[in-house]
């Protein structure tokens, strides 16, 4: 598996699987395709054999210092809990620390309780927010 940054070409490929990848909630428009023009230094692809299997959205906070904001994170149903979403987020940590960026935050809905355990694993509990998002 590869981690890359993210192109604006994967919005179109990325946006028609978001509301299936998330158990059919109605996700996608909260992505528009500006994620893949404005932040490609800090959002990364995961691509096994050419096939996107996962992804990050993410960025320095342009009004903090001192933190970085993760808005998405997906992986594919039938590749996860195979250490993507940590490699991804792994690879978010090193840009952000290497911008002199030491909290991470993010925001996700308490009904999805993947993510709020997934967070927990990633240590970023203390930054999450919990919203209905
Ligand atoms: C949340 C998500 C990105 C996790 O990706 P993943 O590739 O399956 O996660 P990983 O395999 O890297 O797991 C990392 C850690 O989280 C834990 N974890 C992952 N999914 C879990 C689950 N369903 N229940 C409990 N723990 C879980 C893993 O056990 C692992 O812990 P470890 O480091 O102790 O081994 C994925 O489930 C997903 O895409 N969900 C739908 C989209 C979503 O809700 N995104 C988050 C909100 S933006």
């Amino acid at each position: 598996m590869e981690i890359r940054s993210v192109k604006w070409l994967d919005y179109y490929v990325i946006s028609p699987l978001i509301n299936e990848w998330w158990g059919g909630r109605q996700m996608s428009d909260k992505l528009p395709k500006l994620f893949f023009d404005h932040f490609k230094n800090t959002s990364f692809i995961a691509e096994k054999d050419g096939k996107i299997v996962g992804f990050l959205i993410g960025f320095l906070s342009q009004t903090y210092p001192e933190e970085a904001y993760i808005h998405f994170v997906g992986v594919h149903p039938d590749y996860r809990k195979h250490g993507i979403g940590k490699r991804l987020y792994n690879e978010f940590f090193n840009i952000v620390k290497k911008n002199g960026r030491n909290i991470v935050r993010c925001v996700t809905s308490p009904v999805n309780k993947v993510s709020i355990a997934f967070h927990t694993k990633m240590g970023v509990f203390d930054n999450l927010k919990l919203s209905h998002f």
